[in-house]
């Protein structure tokens, strides 16, 4: 079993960069994940791990052992790197037994062992009565699971997901995440798991890489990613809060007192009086004021989610961001006048308005 390290990591296809002075220290046996939008080089940076690709600049590592530096890269099959795609890539005229069991043909894994390796492998994913179907005899999930059998019965050190269960239904894919957390948790091999889904992430991961254009944004846990997010990117990214400008104005002994839009409200970070800063602020910790103080807008829509509403109201200020506020009860009518009060704000460390 391995970590993974990063340094200070550059991969550049032409004139495009991919991954740009990318670092990252994934522990041994931790579920790590890589998040980011599309194209901001989270398939990359495995292909970088497992070897398909040489970085133009820095070096990665696999436990201590240098794997790829400018100009030369340790191939992939002198590497114990599991892979799981989207796509599942299973051969669809071999049975599921002749699925998992043909990266181990190639290495010469003698019949007993290997034989002893697939059934295990397929018992752990939970198709031991299945092996002798075709990829296209099975669902979605249960070909995910053909191909994450593959992967186990390799033995890896790491195992790479990329985007695994992004072609699922909702339904399926939740009870996937949990199979995945469980093999994580039964084989204590060290996972990266890439997807642009945050809630995903979230979940599973003990830690998490928020990714934008190649560079590394933030790397937390779950719980600091969404409550301390450390630039606007990752405040907007995860869990969709609203960055506004607000002027620090002075503190109490637990909180910072920030000024927006002419209403004060209490903050978490850091921040120094005068400074001109930006906030996060999540549905959640706003509220429609009943005693009229806070932000002043119009309601201009209202999307019910079962326990809440989630209500949009438009700040009256010039060039203000609309704002979700989470609202228990019967939503305002769209049109009506408003105040917002906020109980809880982030001052974005790395934010200046
Ligand atoms: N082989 C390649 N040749 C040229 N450009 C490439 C190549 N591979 C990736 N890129 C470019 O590098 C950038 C990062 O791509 P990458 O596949 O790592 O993104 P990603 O974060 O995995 O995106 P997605 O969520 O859409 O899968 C993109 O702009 C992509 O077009
Ligand atoms: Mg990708």
């Amino acid at each position: 079993m391995a970590g993974v390290t990063f340094d200070n990591v550059s991969k550049r296809f032409g004139e495009t960069r991919a991954v740009e002075g990318a670092s990252l220290e994934i522990a041994d046996g931790e579920f790590f994940a890589l998040l980011g939008p599309s194209g901001c080089g989270k398939t990359t940076l495995l292909r970088l791990v497992a070897g398909f690709e040489i970085p133009d600049d820095g070096i990665v590592k696999l436990g201590d052992v240098l794997v790829g530096r400018p100009g030369w890269a340790l191939p992939p099959e002198k590497r114990r790197i599991g892979m799981v795609f989207q796509s599942y890539a299973l051969w669809p005229h071999m049975s599921v037994a002749e699925n998992v069991a043909f990266a181990l043909r190639v290495r010469r894994v003698k019949e007993e062992e290997r034989v002893r390796r697939v059934s295990e492998a397929l018992e752990m994913v939970g198709l031991a009565g299945m092996a002798e179907r075709r990829p296209h005899e099975l669902s979605g999930g249960q070909r995910q699971r053909v191909a994450l059998a593959r992967c186990l019965a390799m033995r890896p050190d790491v195992v790479l997901l990329d985007e695994p269960l992004a072609n699922l239904d909702v339904h399926l894919r939740e009870t996937m995440q949990m199979e995945f957390a469980r093999f994580h948790k039964e084989l204590g091999t060290t996972f990266i798991y890439v997807t642009h889904d945050q809630a995903e992430a979230l979940a599973l991961a003990d830690r998490v890489a928020v990714m934008d254009a190649g560079g590394v944004e933030q790397v937390a846990s779950p719980r600091t990613l969404y409550a301390e997010p450390a630039t606007e990117m990752v405040a907007r990214f995860v869990g969709r809060g609203i960055v506004v400008p607000a002027l620090v104005i002075g503190r109490t002994s637990e909180r910072v007192v920030v000024d927006i839009w002419g209403t004060r409200l209490p903050a978490r970070g850091a921040g120094a009086s005068g400074e001109r800063r930006s906030l996060c602020l999540r549905a959640e910790d706003l509220s429609i004021a009943t005693n009229g103080g806070g932000i002043r807008g119009r309601v201009t829509g209202g999307a019910y989610h079962g326990a809440a509403t989630l209500v949009t109201v438009q700040p009256d200020a010039d060039g203000a961001p609309e704002l979700k506020v989470e609202h228990a009860g019967p939503p305002p009518e769209p049109g009506s006048a408003v105040a917002v009060a906020a109980r809880d704000g982030w001052i974005i460390p790395r934010g200046y308005s």
